[in-house]
């Protein structure tokens, strides 16, 4: 049987009732996070509440709940569901209310939604990489919100879907900013550039990871814009997503990038990175 999260109850998944005129359906007036589990554990869990909280802030979004509780809840929708590698889908809207852009008159209580699934780690595409397409972010300019309002970035994927490739990799003229549902780099002569956490991207809770673990195996990083029209003359390039973990892009648009293979630093980012969740399944 599965288990969902309704507000504060777990409950089977045909019994949950959302409305019509839930605010997250009309307007995509919500937020979400998207947390790995390892081993039953959630990896990096206090880093996506404490940004879900953030995103919640950002658009007046009251959650009911301290995160402590908050916490617990997600442990245990993933103990009822006995769920060992995968991931907590958990998403907040405003609520219902009849439909009005403003946000309703008299307070809606925000509707408070969470799944969990076995996912599992996608270990062929982190060893031989995967395509990306390059397409125009059109997104709106609060893309450090993590809002259920995706269209930019469904568009966005569909496009890449549709010429075989893995993942969009967006850009604004020539500046590069992220993923579709990911965020970008790329390592040039021994050096990590990506784009700077601003309102122009989300900034990935993978992507802090990372930064941390290049400290640790001694690669430079330099947080700024890298330019669509070099992006052929990094010798490696990689995305970062809590369930795509750190994966190789070897082509973009039909073109290889670097050797067209795994490259070494990125090779060695995902040795990083594996270490950080056995530490997590070992606490
Ligand atoms: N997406 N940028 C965008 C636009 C994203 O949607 C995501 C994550 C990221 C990477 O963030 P993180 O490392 O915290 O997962 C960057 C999730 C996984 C999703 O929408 O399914």
């Amino acid at each position: 049987m599965t288990w969902v999260l309704w507000n504060d109850r777990l409950v089977k998944d045909e019994e949950i009732r959302l409305s019509k005129e839930d605010r997250g359906y009309q307007f995509g007036d919500g937020i979400y996070e998207v947390i790995r589990v390892y081993d039953s554990n959630m990896f990096t869990a206090k880093e996506h509440i404490d940004r879900l909280y953030e995103s919640a802030d950002k658009i007046k979004i009251v959650i009911p709940y301290t995160k402590d509780v908050f916490h617990k809840m997600m442990y245990d929708l993933i103990e009822a569901n006995e769920v060992k590698t995968g991931q907590v889908y958990v998403q907040i809207t405003r609520g219902s209310a009849p439909r009005t852009h403003q946000f309703p008159a008299t307070v809606s209580e925000p509707v408070i939604t969470a799944s969990t699934k076995e996912v599992e780690r996608p270990v062929s595409q982190m060893a031989n990489g995967v395509a990306a397409k390059t397409v125009e972010d059109i997104r709106w300019l609060r893309c450090d919100i993590k809002s259920l309002n995706l269209l930019g970035n469904v568009l966005a994927k569909q496009e890449a879907h549709e010429s075989g490739c893995f993942e969009a990799l967006l850009h604004r003229g020539d500046t590069i900013t992220e993923g579709s549902s990911s965020n970008m780099y790329g390592i040039k002569d021994g050096v990590l550039y990506t784009h700077p956490a601003t309102n122009l991207i989300l900034n990935g809770i993978t992507r802090r990871v990372i930064l941390s673990c290049c400290e640790e195996i001694g690669l430079p990083v330099v947080e700024q814009p890298m330019s669509l029209s070099d992006v052929y003359s990094n010798d490696e390039f990689f995305m970062s997503s809590t369930t795509a973990e750190i994966m190789p892009i070897v082509m973009i648009n039909g073109e290889k990038v670097g050797s067209g293979i795994r490259g070494e630093w990125t090779t060695k980012l995902q040795v990083a990175f594996e270490a950080k969740i056995n530490q997590t399944i070992n606490v």
